[in-house]
């Protein structure tokens, strides 16, 4: 099974995340299978992701690449200057996604980010129609976030990425995402190990014979969710592919739906980031 957007873009079920991903951890993706990258300006990989496609000798069109505009970079003119410094980084005259990784330039004094947030989707649309972009992306956008570009902009967003994981699912924005037919994406998947030791979880992995990331992952993919774990090694980066060989149970599906909240990264699009 794949993915498929609202656009007709079609994605795998899983992608490889790439913040402090070295090339080499790249590449080892790319042996193993992996083909969708998430990488963003901020994280400083997006050469990595490029250097890694020339050395596996794979052509640029068997990848997706999706990177991140930084909120810094909020506004029609810095929008396009980010982004085409994101295509020399790759390598690149297009990306499969590119989203804005925040909606607000800064947290504390900026009230007028509806406008600049507008502003800068409308030089992604420019990029989309040029086919430069091939989807465009909401990054830690809650629900009324989104609102605010679904209700006033041309080009409807086709795909968003909010942290997710057992323990930590925003229903709300989930349901919302849902309705609006916007693939969302999880960020933190296996929720950095948060949860490797909680209860549920380690029975779940016991039962279907799996790791307790397995359950993470595979949990993300029954709600219609894409994971994008990130690993270094070659073991864990196979071990989080092989999600695809097994499924939950509904009843499985619901108690981790259910379970308590696990904790999060503390990372909040409208909060100073809380230090947990
Ligand atoms: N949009 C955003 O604002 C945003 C924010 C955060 C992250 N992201 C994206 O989401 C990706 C993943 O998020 P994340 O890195 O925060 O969290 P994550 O994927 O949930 O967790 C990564 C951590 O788990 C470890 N790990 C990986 N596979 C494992 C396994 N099978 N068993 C045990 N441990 C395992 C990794 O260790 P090793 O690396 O040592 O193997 C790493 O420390 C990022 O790389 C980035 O692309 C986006």
């Amino acid at each position: 099974m794949k993915f498929k957007l609202n656009n007709g873009l079609e994605f795998p079920e899983i992608g490889f995340g790439t913040y402090k991903s070295e090339t080499g951890a790249i590449l080892k993706a790319i042996e193993a299978g992996y083909r969708y990258f998430d990488t963003a300006s901020f994280y400083g990989t997006e050469k990595n992701i490029a250097e890694a496609i020339k050395l596996s000798g794979l052509k640029r069109e068997n990848f997706f690449i999706a990177s991140k505009l930084w909120k810094f970079d909020l506004g029609y003119e810095k929008t396009k200057t980010a982004f085409n410094k994101t295509l020399e980084n790759l390598e690149s005259d297009y990306v499969d996604v590119f989203m804005i990784h925040w909606p607000r330039p800064d947290i504390d004094n900026r009230e007028d980010w509806r406008e600049i947030d507008l502003e800068t989707w409308k030089a992604l649309e420019e990029f989309y129609e040029q086919k430069k972009i091939r989807a465009l992306g909401l990054s830690n956008f809650l629900p009324y976030h989104a609102e605010n570009i679904i209700k006033n902009s041309k080009v409807f967003p086709a795909v968003a990425q909010l942290e997710f994981h057992p323990g930590h699912t925003q229903t709300f924005a989930l349901n919302y995402y849902r309705e609006k037919k916007i693939l969302l994406q999880a960020w933190s998947p296996i929720a950095r190990g948060r949860v490797s030791n909680d209860e549920l979880i380690i029975e779940l992995a016991e039962k279907y014979h799996v790791t307790t990331a397995q359950i993470c992952l595979r949990f993300c993919i029954e709600e219609g969710v894409m994971p994008l774990p990130k690993a270094s090694s070659t073991e864990r980066l196979k071990e989080n592919l092989e999600c695809l060989n097994f499924s939950l149970s509904p009843e499985d599906i619901s108690r981790l739906e259910n379970m308590p909240p696990s904790g999060w990264s503390g990372e909040h699009p409208d909060r100073i980031r809380i230090k947990i």
